[in-house]
């Protein structure tokens, strides 16, 4: 079966992945420095699937340590490209440290496919590329706004540094998958998000106040011009985010692809605001979010949600988990790491 590349395996989406393409029976080599994951995730993996991935702790800005890496795991059929910083706050006062790291990586990987004969490549995008877009649900041609921070500035430079180089290339091809806000965990809940020290995204967050870790969640405004005065995202199950990234491996190694480039929105089409996720989080998993109303945060955008029938069409991929389910494995994961923190003791 094929061998599937996959940096940044042991994050977040990373790994939720690597157990779809295990499930599937592809052979999977995780590349990751582990900066912001941890080791054990490659355990939780190996319960899944009762198959431990080959992993390298190698870090993708590294040009040589890479060629390496490709030099001994050789027949590399496609890269998936996870490995990146994704904190927006940390980009404004780190910006250098983001655009080595989210874009040194993408030039050393396009720049070691051709030598090592790899000719696809999976990018992990973002909604953040639409900005506040004009028209919602946002579809994959509407304009890219500009950047609010160097974090969403490495994803729009990202999609275009693939462009430009693949069309110097014609043997390759590229899926740019721009997701929206990826949650919950695997059901098994021995994989899920693991953010290092506080967290900045909101299930984290919501996770760790309704356990007792954090105080208080704060959340950011509730003057926005939305129903309840909060902002709007599309929140998508990362087990159906990794799913469409095994259909977009597919998708090339079978040439099914229409473009040398493809760009996916990758939700559910559904928009929900912040309080309506606490509310059903305290709701389906009977626990109370202690919370309160802060003032915005800087470089929010107010709503936004996708329009993913282009992904279901071409794709055949479809995001199936219901919110309820989603908040379900989120807490369930939770509850299994403080299980298991109190267990290591
Ligand atoms: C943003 C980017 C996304 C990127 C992600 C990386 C946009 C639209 N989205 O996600 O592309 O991949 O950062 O981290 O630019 N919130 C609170 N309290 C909290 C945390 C969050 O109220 O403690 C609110 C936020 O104001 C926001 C929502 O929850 O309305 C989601 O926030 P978050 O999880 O941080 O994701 P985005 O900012 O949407």
């Amino acid at each position: 079966m094929a061998k599937i590349l996959v940096t940044g395996g042991t994050g977040f989406i990373g790994s939720h992945t690597v157990v779809e393409l295990q499930k599937q029976g592809f052979e999977v080599v995780i590349v990751d420095n582990l900066s912001n994951s941890s080791i054990d995730v490659l355990s939780g993996i190996e319960k899944i699937t009762g198959k431990r991935p080959i992993f390298e702790n190698v870090d993708c800005v590294d040009y040589v340590s890479m060629d390496r890496l490709f030099e001994k795991h050789s027949n590399i059929a496609a890269i998936i490209h996870f490995a990146a910083s994704k904190a927006v706050g940390e980009s404004v006062d780190k910006p250098l440290l983001y655009y080595r790291n989210n874009l040194v990586s993408v030039i050393n990987l396009l720049q070691l496919m051709p030598i090592h004969k790899v000719d696809n490549f999976v990018f992990s995008s973002s909604c953040t590329v639409y900005g506040q877009p004009d028209v919602l649900p946002v579809t994959e041609d509407a304009p890219i706004k500009v950047a609010l921070s160097p974090y969403g500035n490495t994803k729009q430079i990202g999609e275009e540094i693939i462009c430009d180089t693949l069309r110097s290339n014609p043997g390759t091809q590229s899926i740019i998958l721009r997701y929206f806000n990826p949650i919950g965990a695997h059901a098994s809940a021995e994989i899920g998000e693991l953010p290092n020290g506080v967290p900045n995204n909101l299930l984290p967050f919501v996770t760790q106040t309704a356990i007792g870790l954090r105080k208080q969640l704060q959340v950011y405004g509730n003057d926005y011009d939305t129903p309840d005065g909060s902002c709007i995202r599309d929140y998508i199950h990362v087990v159906d985010l990794a799913k469409a990234h095994v259909i977009a491996v597919q998708r090339m190694l079978d040439k099914k692809t229409k473009n040398q480039v493809e760009t996916f929105n990758l939700g559910t089409g559904r928009g929900l605001s912040v309080l309506e996720i606490i509310d059903t989080f305290e709701k389906v998993n009977e626990v109370k979010v202690p919370h309160k109303i802060v003032a915005r945060r800087e470089g929010d955008i107010e709503k936004v949600w996708a329009d993913p029938s282009y992904a279901n069409n071409e794709l055949g991929w479809i995001a199936t988990e219901t919110l309820e389910e989603t908040l379900r494995s989120a807490w369930a994961w939770e509850l299994n790491l403080a299980k298991r923190t109190k267990a290591e003791a």
